[in-house]
């Protein structure tokens, strides 16, 4: 989704914004464009296309590399084409103000009417260019002292809809003003600069040390520094945090792909989401978040778990979690729908918000809509610091270090990982004997190294994977834990290689879909040893009748399913419950080596985002 850079500093502005765009471009984006201040004029550079595109031009301006202030975005359209018109940053009538924007203005329209009428002339078709004139219509020229702030202001009281967004004015050259309301603002407080970003990872590289914009605050950074206050002029301090990650960790390193260097980092990622959780010795789970709400959660009557995409499959599986270890009444809601459906909200009802990213716009306002209804809510979320975090009564961190492939891989295992563990220590406090809960706990404590044999049969799959790669239609079946891993699995085929996949429960396939196999039609059965194991066999038995191609994930020790399937990957033996842990690692490494083979760009595949921040 659409991304955001600002520099006030001693340095040269230009590679910072351009270092910072490409950080961001993981997000997804289709244009790009910097203002830089130089000399009291306001410079800009547009590009269609890649942030390579842009770079070329501003080579041919070696003047701006001076410029000490500036503000740069990479835009993901909405509305208006993806051309070098429709990007940002956009201007005022005068060329003096620039803004760049994520979000959605949804009174633009009108508001756009109003301000033709008093002889503005737009030249774009954005939704975004409105805030440029409409600040440029409040800013008072020669005032003495700064209007920048005041007229940032009095134009965001006229806006409906979202904002994150960056203002700078070339009479007033010193300055960036910066406002946040539903879509995420970041600032990095460096010595003697500053950085304001719509994501931590074009800060990590010039400073750890940041301010997380709340909704309806803003800031204005100048030589004096950086003041924080609301979009009605109130004063608020802020406090500076600290960003966890590294620069190291938003680097491919050895890997081709973010999304294949994610998929290798499960077991680490796994170890450092229980880490310091797993208290062996005592037999206990410890989760420092929850723990002062522990008697509350206790008493739970029914946990709604919500989210969107790869979370919403973790939530599903999360539902089969509460219910089987903890004994809680629990479903998974799809946060778009939730949000709008008057959901009903019973005494003791937690909500459960699941977001790698924790900016997932639905998921947010379902959030705050279960939050309105009086609901405990509670944040299942990677991203320290992030929207759904902060607003969550209490949470559990994933801990799965950032992940920047568009497709969800390490934060879908650590948000099992999360689930499995409140639902043991509330299983535990409910009914669950120290016995059980010692032999979850040393399952799950196996699981990162059972990963790694999972990860070492990536070749096998590859070869398997290209020998049906030119099938444009598959299917994925599972039972009970796995059907959410089927889904999942389809998910992440159709996401990164555009080919069509269904996800469904093994036996909801003779109600309708089995109508679709034909001779050689991959359909993956994931069939590890569990209850229903034989019927899973029969279900694969109906695909081989019609001359489906089956590929399935099994036990280890598994002899009878190579009679059954083309291609078999193993996965260690572990309860069901802890399953999809290991089941949907050879799905992911599926779908990234079909990907490869298919020539798609697999950290950033075509119409998509990293973080949905707008609905
Ligand atoms: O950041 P979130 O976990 O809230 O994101 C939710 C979905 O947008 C995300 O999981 C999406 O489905 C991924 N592209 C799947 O790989």
């Amino acid at each position: 989704m659409c991304g955001i850079v600002g520099y006030v500093g001693r340095k040269s502005a230009k590679p910072v914004l351009i270092e910072g765009l490409k950080r961001l471009e993981y997000r997804g984006y289709d244009s790009a464009g910097v203002a830089i201040i130089r000399d009291g004029q306001l410079h800009l550079c547009k590009s269609a296309g890649r942030i390579a595109g842009l770079e070329d031009r501003l080579d041919g301006e070696p003047q701006l590399a001076t410029g000490t202030v500036g503000i740069a975005h990479t835009r993901w359209a909405t509305h208006g084409a993806p051309t070098e018109d429709n990007a940002h940053p956009h201007t005022d009538c005068t060329g003096r103000i620039a803004v760049v924007h994520n979000g959605i203005i949804e009174n633009y329209a009108a508001l756009k009417q109003v301000l033709e009428e008093k002889g503005h002339t737009f030249r774009s078709e954005t939704d975004s260019e409105v805030l440029a004139h409409l600040i440029s219509e409040f800013y008072r020229d020669g005032d003495n002292g700064s209007d920048l702030p005041r007229a940032v202001q009095q134009a965001l009281r006229e806006v409906a809809g979202t904002y994150g967004l960056a203002v700078v004015c070339a009479d007033e050259p010193g300055m960036i003003v910066a406002a946040r309301k539903g879509s995420p603002l970041i600032v990095g407080v460096g010595a003697d600069e500053y950085i304001v970003a719509s994501d931590a990872s074009a800060i990590v590289e010039h400073t750890v040390n940041v301010i997380y914009l709340n909704d309806n605050e803003m800031v204005v950074i100048d030589e004096a520094g950086l003041r924080t206050l609301t979009i009605d002029n109130v004063p608020v301090s802020k406090q500076v945090q600290q960003i966890e990650w590294s620069l190291e960790q938003i680097a491919l390193g050895e890997f081709e792909h973010f999304m294949l260097k994610e998929i290798f980092e499960q077991p680490e990622a796994l170890r450092n989401s229980c880490r310091g959780r797993l208290n062996m010795r005592e037999g206990r789970i410890q989760l420092g978040g929850i723990e002062h709400l522990s008697r509350e959660l206790v008493k739970t009557r029914r946990i709604i778990l919500t989210a969107c995409g790869t979370a919403w499959h973790a939530g599903l599986i999360g539902e089969f979690l509460f219910e089987d270890l903890a004994r809680i009444p629990a479903e998974v809601e799809y946060a778009s729908e939730f949000r709008y459906r008057n959901p009903i909200i019973e005494d003791r009802t937690v909500v459960i918000a699941v977001s790698q990213s924790g900016e997932t716009a639905d998921t947010l306002a379902a959030l705050r809509e279960a939050e309105h209804k009086g609901a405990m809510t509670l944040g299942v979320v990677n991203a320290v610091g992030s929207t759904i975090a902060r607003e969550t009564d209490t949470g559990v961190y994933l801990h799965a270090g950032p992940e920047i492939g568009v497709a969800s891989t390490k934060a879908f295992t650590a948000q099992l990982t999360v689930l499995t563990l409140i639902s043991l220590y509330l299983g535990r406090r409910r009914f669950m004997s120290e016995t059980t809960l010692k032999q979850y706990m040393e399952e799950l404590q196996a699981i990162p190294d059972k990963i790694e044999t999972v990860l070492a049969q990536s070749d096998a799959i590859k070869q398997a994977v290209e020998a049906c790669v030119d099938r444009d239609n598959w299917l994925f079946l599972g039972r009970g834990y796995n059907y959410p891993v089927a889904l999942e699995g389809a998910l992440k085929l159709k996401e990164i290689s555009y080919i069509h996949a269904e996800g469904l429960p093994a036996a909801e396939m003779k109600h309708g879909p089995i109508a679709l196999i034909t001779e050689g039609m991959p359909v993956v059965v994931v069939a590890p040893r569990c209850g229903t194991y034989d019927k899973i066999i029969g279900n694969i038995e109906e695909v081989r009748a019609r001359g489906g191609t089956v590929i399935a994930v099994a036990t280890e020790g598994d002899d009878r399913i190579a009679r059954y399937a083309e291609h078999v990957f193993y996965i260690p033996d572990c309860p069901p419950a802890l399953q999809p842990l290991l089941t949907v690692v050879p799905l992911q490494l599926l779908a990234y080596h079909a990907a490869v083979a298919r020539g798609c760009n697999v950290d950033k595949p075509r119409n998509l985002a990293k973080s949905v921040t707008v609905e």
